[in-house]
C-alpha cells in the first residue's frame, strides 16, 4: 500500500519532473544497466499510484527477456510481435491498452491486471527493450 505524502506532487508534470530528478540522482555514477533498471523499477513502483507491476523486458538474441521489475513473478521471454510487450517492441510504438482483455494475444502474468502501457526504450537508434506498467484499474494510463 502506498501512502500519499503531504508533499506528493499534485499534477503529472510535477510528478514526472520530480521523478526525473530522482532518477538522475539514482543512476549518477553507475554505468551498469541492471542496478540502474532495478532502481528505476523500484522508484516507479513507489511513486505511481494504482499500478500492480512495473518493469523491463530487454532485447536479447531477438526476443524480450524479463529484466528488473517490481510485482508478481512474470513470464521470462516474450517473442517479438507477441503480447503487448512484443507488439510495442516490434512496431517501435508505445502500446496504451485501456482493457488488456480486449488485446488479442495479451500475455497475462498477473490476473489482477486490467490496463497496461508498454513504452519502447532506445539506444544507438534501435529498440533495446521496453518499460511495461500494469494496473488493476481499467484505462489507468492516459496520453500524458
Ligand atoms: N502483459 C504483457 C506481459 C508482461 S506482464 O504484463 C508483466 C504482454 O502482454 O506482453
Amino acid at each position: 500500500m502506498i501512502e500519499i505524502q503531504s508533499d506528493y506532487p499534485t499534477t503529472k508534470p510535477e510528478l514526472y519532473t520530480l521523478l526525473q530528478q530522482q532518477l538522475r540522482a539514482l543512476v549518477e555514477g553507475e554505468r551498469h544497466s541492471i542496478p540502474n533498471l532495478a532502481n528505476t523499477a523500484a522508484l516507479l513502483a513507489g511513486a505511481l499510484l494504482k499500478i500492480n507491476w512495473v518493469g523491463f523486458y530487454l532485447m536479447t538474441d531477438g526476443y524480450l527477456l524479463l529484466g528488473p521489475f517490481q510485482g508478481k513473478p512474470a513470464c521470462l521471454r516474450i517473442a517479438l510481435g507477441s503480447g503487448v510487450c512484443g507488439t510495442a517492441a516490434a512496431l517501435d510504438e508505445t502500446q496504451r491498452i485501456a482493457d488488456v482483455h480486449c488485446f488479442p494475444g495479451h500475455i497475462a502474468c498477473d490476473c489482477a491486471s486490467n490496463s497496461e502501457i508498454v513504452i519502447p526504450i532506445h539506444a544507438g537508434g534501435k529498440v533495446i527493450g521496453v518499460l511495461d506498467i500494469d494496473s488493476p484499474f481499467p484505462n489507468r494510463f492516459d496520453e500524458e
